[in-house]
């Protein structure tokens, strides 16, 4: 039941957070809101979150950091802001259920004035929102797109590179076709990914992918066997007969089409840093998404030392990227993917 004002708001933000982007679209949160306490929490939940390579840790922590990012905006513009410190630093950490770790602990703000109107705006592009793995439109960023995205990294831990020349999408295409195969070569993420994979759309589902949000529309045939040949009992089958390359090589060349790509780093990669570049990269894609441009995550060449390190030297980083991916003006519209119920996220006692 949802007494108060902030309750029945914070029920709303997340209502519309849940459509919030991680990987493999696994949705890694839960909240907790304690009335008596007048204190909350947001934590990992371990049932759903990744584990099939340790560096999914860093893509859950960002995941967590974007969903954050519009519960706390909503809240804000919804006139009952969050108050909010990491969980380890609470001086009231409460207790947690098995299998969740606490990332955020959070009590009602003193109320402001509400600003509606940029909260309906705020919740409209959050639903409009979604991976785009299609081919884009070539336009490129001008000055003052570029200026109002490096903007929102002034005084942050997290450094934004932007690139949109020839060279580096040959660059990055190389890359790909070099180490996609990666995807398949892991044998416990190639499992887990696997296991997100949903092949039948009659089937009522609350997190997962569909192949047509990889490939676009796809005969039916096609998607039977990729079922078939890429399912994990047959390993060394599909690796027999070469696909995991085939893959690589078509996947290379639709991200060495770019048209621009964009990472997200940072000299000093702890649980809080991550975080908030997840919640930096909610208000990249948002603002992108405002534009009309969609986002892409490249995520195989930031997953594996070795991609990682080279990428970073081929594309002359400081840092080593946690983020990496294409983005450009959407040609053609992605699909909304399925997701949570509230009443699976957030927990009222
Ligand atoms: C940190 C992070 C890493 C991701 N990595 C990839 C990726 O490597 N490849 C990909 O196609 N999508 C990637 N995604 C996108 C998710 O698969 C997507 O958010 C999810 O399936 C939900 O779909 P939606 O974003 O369209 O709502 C990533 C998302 C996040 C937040």
């Amino acid at each position: 039941m949802l007494t108060t004002s902030f309750e029945q708001n914070l029920a709303g933000a997340i209502e519309i957070a849940r459509s919030a982007p991680s990987s493999h679209n696994c949705q890694p949160w839960a909240v907790h809101y304690s009335p008596l306490s007048r204190t909350g929490y947001l934590a990992i939940d371990r049932h759903r979150a990744l584990k099939g390579l340790p560096s999914l840790e860093n893509e859950m922590l960002m995941s967590c950091g974007i969903f954050f990012q519009h519960i706390e905006t909503l809240m804000r513009n919804a006139g009952t802001p969050l108050q909010w410190t990491w969980f380890d630093e609470s001086h009231t950490t409460p207790t947690l259920p098995q299998k969740q770790d606490g990332l955020i602990c959070f009590s009602p703000g003193e109320k402001q004035a509400a600003n509606p109107d940029a909260y309906h705006d705020l919740a409209k592009q959050i639903h409009h929102r979604h991976t785009n793995r299609m081919p884009y439109e070539t336009t490129k960023l001008s000055a003052l797109q570029q200026f109002r995205l490096q903007e929102m990294f002034a005084d942050s831990p997290v450094q934004l590179n932007i690139w949109q020349d020839q060279t580096s999408c040959k660059q990055v295409a190389d890359l790909v076709y070099q180490y996609a195969a990666l995807d398949f070569a892991d044998k416990a993420a190639w499992q887990e990914t696997y296991s997100f994979i949903r092949f039948d759309k009659n089937k009522p589902v609350e997190d997962g992918f569909y192949l047509h949000h990889l490939f676009g529309k796809i005969p039916a045939y096609v998607e039977w066997l990729f079922r078939v040949a890429f399912h994990p009992k047959l390993n060394l089958f599909t690796r027999f007969l070469r696909l995991p390359q085939f893959m690589a090589h078509e996947f290379s060349k639709l991200t060495g089409q770019g048209p621009q790509y964009l990472a997200l780093s940072l000299p000093d990669p702890n649980p809080h840093n991550l975080f908030i570049t997840g919640m930096k990269l909610a208000r990249v894609w948002l603002l992108l998404e405002q534009w009309g441009w969609g986002i892409h995550p490249l995520s195989v060449l930031v997953q594996h030392d070795l991609p990682k390190a080279t990428l970073a030297n081929t594309l002359g980083m400081t840092h080593l990227p946690i983020f990496f991916a294409r983005f450009g003006q959407v040609k053609i519209a992605a699909d909304v993917s399925p997701r949570r119920h509230l009443d699976s996220i957030l927990t009222i006692d």
